[in-house]
């Protein structure tokens, strides 16, 4: 399967949600003062990701409304945002008029987003090319673009949580789908998203001059309660499996 094809299936999913859900998202999102992870909002505060991102040079893949660029950028880092639908882009202008914060959005593929060689100390993807791009095309990208010494950091649904899914229902606790060969993988009513084994992941990354250090799998807060909007795992589901997951490696110096 050409990548083009994906990419142009994924921007025409994208141009139609932006045009359905996510401009409110996005004024919600982007009010935020505190970085939030995931669908249950847990803060970085507590779970420490990022550390001080002040004085950084960031990109983020597949950036969206680009709200998490924003939190950055209220903490003093220079965010750069890459994404692929103009749509999506288009809000992420919308909300730095509105705001105030302002800073680069570039309309790209993140595999190869046309910026220079070593030029960030940070490249983030949330549910951005952490998903919606194939791994052996954008972690090369990302590697290509970190300074020596930079860090790579993406939050993506957990493997596990992927296996047990099937269409559109929420995961079930039974195993739905063979990990062997998951890598692409097309959902009937949506776009084509990517998804490795844990094995796979730390394959590919070493490969690209990657040291894994952290793989934090987050777990639904006791109070949670099912999200409506991203109901394809149920809260309780999320107590006992984890059902999403932030790598953070770090690029050899
Ligand atoms: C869940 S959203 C991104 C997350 C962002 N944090 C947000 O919620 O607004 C996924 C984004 O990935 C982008 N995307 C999909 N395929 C892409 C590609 N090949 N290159 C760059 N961006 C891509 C979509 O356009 C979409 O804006």
């Amino acid at each position: 399967m050409d990548w083009r094809s994906d990419a142009a299936r994924n921007r025409a999913l994208w141009t139609e949600t932006n045009r359905e859900h996510t401009n409110d998202s996005a004024e919600t999102n982007w009010a935020l003062d505190e970085i939030s992870w995931g669908i249950w909002g847990l803060d970085e505060a507590h779970l420490n990701v990022l550390g001080d991102v002040a004085g950084l040079d960031v990109v983020e893949l597949g950036c969206g409304t680009a709200y998490f660029s924003a939190w950055l950028a209220k903490l003093g880092a220079r965010p750069v945002g890459v994404d692929i639908t103009p749509a999506q882009l288009d809000t992420a202008r919308r909300m730095m008029a509105a705001t105030g914060i302002e800073f680069p959005l570039v309309e790209a593929d993140a595999g190869e987003t046309g910026l220079p060689d070593a030029s960030f100390d940070l490249v983030l993807s949330e549910y951005g090319a952490s998903i919606w791009v194939d791994p052996y095309r954008w972690v090369p990208e990302a590697a290509r673009v970190l300074r020596p010494g930079g860090r790579l950091v993406f939050l993506r649904n957990s493997t596990l949580v992927i296996l047990c899914s099937r269409d559109e229902e929420p995961a079930g606790e039974q195993l739905e789908r063979p990990q062997f060969g998951l890598h692409r993988t097309e959902w009937p009513e949506g776009g084509v998203e990517f998804h490795l084994a844990h094995g796979e992941w730390i394959d590919l990354l070493r490969a690209n001059g990657f040291e894994v250090e952290r793989l934090l799998e987050l777990q639904a807060p006791h109070d949670a309660e099912t999200h409506p909007y991203y109901a394809y795992v149920t809260a309780d589901w999320a107590r006992q499996w984890p059902a999403e997951e932030i790598w953070i490696a770090r690029k050899g110096s």
